[in-house]
């Protein structure tokens, strides 16, 4: 398993490029399950999940090219024959964000087989409300052996009003509804840009979609959706990281290619705890050289401060001066990088949902290990303002959402490298 080893103290200083996102681009290839004709999505950005997602739509026979390189991230999926309307445990158990092809499939092919995900290191994340709003569109729902099987001659249009926001369940239940009959109104929806994005999309794929992006989606069902070309937007989350980063190390970074109208909640929190910024169009220049002040963040759904940059924040409040109070609200577990930084020096008590951090603690580098993608982010952080060199665990948890980190980061200055395993398995005497 890979590890970064990051010697810390270096201010970062430069211009660092962010990708396109990683949560808008999954949904944007499922939706290719909606059309037999081809999508090609620009700007899907290198990372692990959107290999899954390849390797899950190939296994229902879809045809996807991800072409990197002089392809400018350009990809193509062309879902014309599908031979199994299918997502197996072994693709969903990596990737909980597999369950996105149920509404698509079970609107496109009348029926779906997804497994079920199971529980995850940040909390129990079920997908009743995914399935509750399936059935609110006539779908037919067994549960057996681990997986649940949707089944629907035609979806019908029908008003969902979901119990609690969430977002890959209103995208799902978007794309389910834009080949259903008649209308399908939605209430209490999830306002993240990745959904409107999602909604572009599928409108220049002939879908008719109105107010995605607010808490009302209405769509009018149509029969039949065809190919279209599309720029995913930006990450907000690693474009946040890089700010946090640029803050932390008391540098001065220039982050490019984002938008920054996505980033508000975060950008008036770090003004908040001292940090300068200041943004054009479609970049945000940080300038690390204030002292940093405690600030309390509150996880909410977008606009509210983002549940995925909560444990990058933990990172920067463990620097500022004072006691910040950070509060968890969509994820039940999702503090499992504190105890790592408290190894590291910080002065961290968890008391429920909410994380009490003293500043400012001088940081010292140690073995750590990364739990999920956000908390391996939030210890990369940590490691580059920490007093000598940090070695970070399964580092394939930031593979899967953050395209080239270690090479963005090295360019603008840190020290970071990559290693393989330092003990690699012996042959077996068989050789
Ligand atoms: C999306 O996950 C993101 N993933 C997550 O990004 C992000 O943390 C999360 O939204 C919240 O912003 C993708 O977009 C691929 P939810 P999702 O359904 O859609 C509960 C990252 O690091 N819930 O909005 O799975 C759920 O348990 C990741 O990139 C139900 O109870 O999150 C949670 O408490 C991780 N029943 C809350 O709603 C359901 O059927 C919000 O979850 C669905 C959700």
């Amino acid at each position: 398993m890979d590890k970064f080893v990051i010697r810390g103290g270096n201010p970062l200083l430069g211009t660092v490029r962010i990708s396109g996102a990683k949560n808008a681009a999954l949904p944007c290839m499922a939706a290719a399950l909606l059309t037999e004709e081809t999508v090609t999505l620009q700007s899907i950005p290198q990372v692990r999940d959107i290999e899954t997602t390849r390797r899950l739509l190939a296994a229902m026979g879809a045809e996807v090219e991800l072409g990197y390189g002089r392809a400018h991230h350009r990809t193509t999926i062309s879902c014309r024959n599908l031979v199994s309307p299918e997502a197996s445990y072994e693709l969903v158990k990596t990737m909980r964000a597999s369950t996105l092809v149920l509404g698509p499939l079970v609107a496109r092919c009348g029926r779906a087989r997804v497994s079920l995900p199971g529980g995850c290191a940040i909390g129990a994340r079920p997908i009743d409300l995914h399935i509750k709003g399936l059935e609110r569109l006539g779908a037919k729902i067994s549960q057996e052996h681990g997986y649940v099987e949707a089944t629907a001659d035609r979806l019908r249009g029908a008003e969902i009003v979901f119990d609690r926001i969430t977002v890959t369940g209103t995208e799902d239940l978007l794309m389910a509804a834009t080949l259903a009959e008649g209308e399908t109104v939605m209430q209490n929806c999830a306002r993240e840009p990745e959904v409107a994005d999602l909604a572009d999309l599928l409108n220049k794929m002939g879908a008719r979609i109105e107010g995605a992006g607010t808490s009302t989606i209405r769509i009018k069902g149509v029969s039949k959706l065809h190919g279209a070309k599309h720029r995913i937007i930006p990450d907000r989350i690693e474009a946040g990281t890089f700010i946090i980063a640029g803050a932390l190390t008391g540098g001065d970074v220039n982050v490019s290619g984002c938008e920054p109208k996505h980033l508000t909640a975060l950008l008036q929190k770090l003004a908040e705890a001292g940090v300068k910024t200041s943004v054009s169009a479609d970049s945000i220049r940080v300038m690390g050289d204030n002292t940093l002040k405690a600030a309390d963040i509150n996880t909410e759904e977008y606009p509210g401060f983002p549940t995925d940059m909560q444990a990058q924040y933990m990172a920067l409040a463990t620097q500022a001066e004072g006691t910040s109070i950070v509060t968890e609200n969509i994820f039940e577990n999702r503090f499992m990088h504190a105890q790592e930084l408290v190894r590291m020096g910080a002065n961290i008590r968890i008391e429920g949902r909410r994380a009490i951090v003293r500043g400012k603690s001088p940081l010292s580098a140690a073995a750590v290990l990364a739990s999920d993608l956000r908390a391996s982010a939030s210890l990369v952080l940590a490691a580059l303002v920490a007093s000598g060199e940090t070695i970070i665990d399964r580092v394939y948890h930031i593979d899967r959402g953050y395209e080239n980190i270690e090479e963005k980061l090295r360019a603008i200055g840190a020290e970071i490298r990559r290693i393989g395993e330092i003990f690699p398995k012996r042959k077996s005497a068989a050789g």
